[in-house]
């Protein structure tokens, strides 16, 4: 079954690269990102394994704990990283799920036979510290991701988790937020002291908050 925003990771223990891993209890108190690869030894796959090596201090900042999915074995995963490591300039440094049951795959809906016959999609989830999903994206896997893309997002669900508000097209880190449609216009300067600007009555920006 599709899982939709705000429902419950499902939990599983699945064997890895660096070991058993059981889900919940590996994410912790943190942020989470599962990912799926369609099938070892791939091209695409490979250059987005590498720079989510490389992105490790990013992710470690936000306090995000990265696990990638591919339907192949332990044994299969581990001949691969080597091949990564040596083309994309990095070292493995997060788990890869060896699902050759489909296991998780098939909890997590990974698999769109009519896209992609018997391997998985491109699938992204971001669960929060709550276990709950944040967000759910899925790609062809003709399409490599961009984690730049997935970082942004992870910015505004861990700003927007604080505050109220909300965070408009194309925002980055550092630019205006939206106050959230909740709000009264009357009670906007005592929530938000560094001011705010009404374009209109419903389109309401303040700096962002924790800057
Ligand atoms: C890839 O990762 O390059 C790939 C995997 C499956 C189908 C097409 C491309």
């Amino acid at each position: 079954m599709a899982i939709r925003l705000g429902d419950s990771a499902p939990d599983f223990t699945a064997e890895t690269s660096e070991g058993t891993v059981e889900f919940h209890k590996w994410l912790g108190d943190g942020w989470g990102i599962l990912f799926s690869h369609p099938k070892d030894y791939t091209p695409v796959c490979t250059t987005e394994l590498g720079r989510v090596a490389n992105l490790k201090g990013e992710f470690e900042k936000r306090n995000v704990k990265v696990l990638a999915l591919s339907v192949d074995s332990v044994d299969s995963h581990n001949g691969w990283i080597n091949d990564i490591n040596e083309t994309q300039s990095c070292t493995g440094n997060y788990p890869i799920i060896a699902d050759p049951e489909k296991k998780v795959a098939t909890l997590y809906d990974m698999i769109h036979p009519n896209a992609l016959d018997n391997l998985t999609v491109r699938s992204v989830f971001i669960i929060g510290p709550d276990k709950k999903v944040k967000l759910s994206l899925t790609y062809p896997a003709s399409t490599g991701r961009n984690f730049d893309e997935i970082l942004r997002v992870i910015d505004s669900l861990q700003l927007t988790a604080k505050y109220q508000v909300a965070t408009p097209v194309d925002w980055k880190q550092g630019d205006d937020c939206v106050v959230v449609p909740a709000i009264k216009t009357e009670d906007i300067p005592a929530k938000f002291p560094k001011g705010f600007t009404e374009v209109k009555p419903y389109l309401r920006m303040t700096p962002q908050p924790d800057l």
